[in-house]
């Protein structure tokens, strides 16, 4: 009920009756009342007039699905949102959707996470209402080792998604560092549910520094607004994000592969570099000459060699 009277004000953009909406939606005056102290109660600013009615000033700044999903244009990635104040990790809630059946697209999105967590093991800083903390559930019909791609492909929406907002050009690291100045801003994990030979289905998380102040931030990260110096509206960066992500997918349902990679190396700073290469088994010198059509890294190394890479943390070396 309370989403469908966010929808009346917005949509108004001036007072509206509380007669009428309450006549709209076939409930008392009474009861309208208790709804909108119940919104106020959430952080929004609505200021009720004798004989005007109510008026929306403004919305808090909360990840709430009513608030997403308002003019949220895609057909299917972030059709269903599940949203928490606080979670341990949005992965491990989004890998039990993915196990229960949730629908392709359908996302999970926390206020700050309690055990954030990070490629190769390490942990994912999520300071409350600072950042985007979201893991979006993919069932793609491919094999395992595709699904590097899906990485790469979100690296590039979310370059393209913070162009957009922002105006700030954003890097891509292979595989999925995003950073401004050599400076990480966001990073991206992917999980998969598979068998040998089949994708159940694929987790990505997307953690994104958004509005965290510079003081609070570790020398080496970032965040928009350090960088742009002003706090960024995360709905719209969200809502964006999702789009960019939705038409990069369907890049990649119908084969283009190669569209994805092109945009990939127009946004990548590792290419070309000296870069050592610090994975599992060994660490592995030489020069970034290129990403293979699995989002593989191609490294050739000073004999000539080149190996391919598909995981592992990249040093740029010059
Ligand atoms: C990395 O650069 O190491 C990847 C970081 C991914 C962090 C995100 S935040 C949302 C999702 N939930 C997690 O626990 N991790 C990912």
């Amino acid at each position: 009920m309370q989403d469908k009277i966010l929808d009346f004000l917005k949509r108004r953009q001036d007072y509206i009756s509380g007669d009428y909406i309450s006549h709209r939606l076939g409930i008392s005056r009474q009861a309208l009342w208790k709804h909108i102290e119940a919104l106020r109660e959430v952080g929004y600013d609505i200021v009720a007039v004798p004989h005007l009615g109510y008026l929306l000033i403004s919305s808090p700044d909360r990840l709430f699905p009513s608030e997403i999903e308002w003019h949220l244009d895609t057909k299917f990635i972030g059709k269903k949102i599940h949203y928490f104040d606080v979670l341990s990790s949005t992965m491990n809630m989004a890998t039990e959707l993915g196990m229960k059946g949730s629908p392709e697209g359908t996302i999970v999105l926390a206020e700050t996470q309690t055990k954030g967590r990070g490629r190769l093991g390490r942990s994912w800083s999520s300071p409350k209402y600072k950042g985007i903390y979201l893991s979006l559930i993919l069932r793609p019909q491919i094999l395992p080792n595709a699904a590097s791609l899906l990485t790469l492909l979100c690296a590039v929406s979310l370059c393209e998604a913070i162009k957009e907002i922002t105006e700030l050009d954003v890097q891509i690291k292979w595989p999925n560092d995003l950073l401004i100045h050599h400076k990480k801003l966001g990073g991206i994990l992917t999980e998969l549910n598979a068998e040998m030979d089949a994708v159940r289905f694929v987790v990505i998380g997307i953690g994104l520094n958004v509005n965290n102040d510079k003081k609070t931030l570790l020398a080496a990260v970032t965040s928009l607004r350090e960088q742009k110096k002003e706090d960024i509206n995360r709905i719209n960066l969200l809502q964006e994000i999702l789009r960019r992500i939705e038409k990069n997918y369907l890049l990649f349902q119908k084969k283009e592969n190669q569209t994805i990679i092109e945009k990939w190396r127009q946004h990548n700073v590792t290419l070309g570099k000296r870069v050592k290469i610090l994975c599992e088994k060994a660490h592995l010198e030489g020069e970034a000459v290129d990403i293979d059509r699995d989002g593989g890294l191609l490294i050739r190394r000073d004999s000539g060699l080149i190996e391919k890479v598909m995981t592992g943390d990249v040093l740029h070396c010059r």
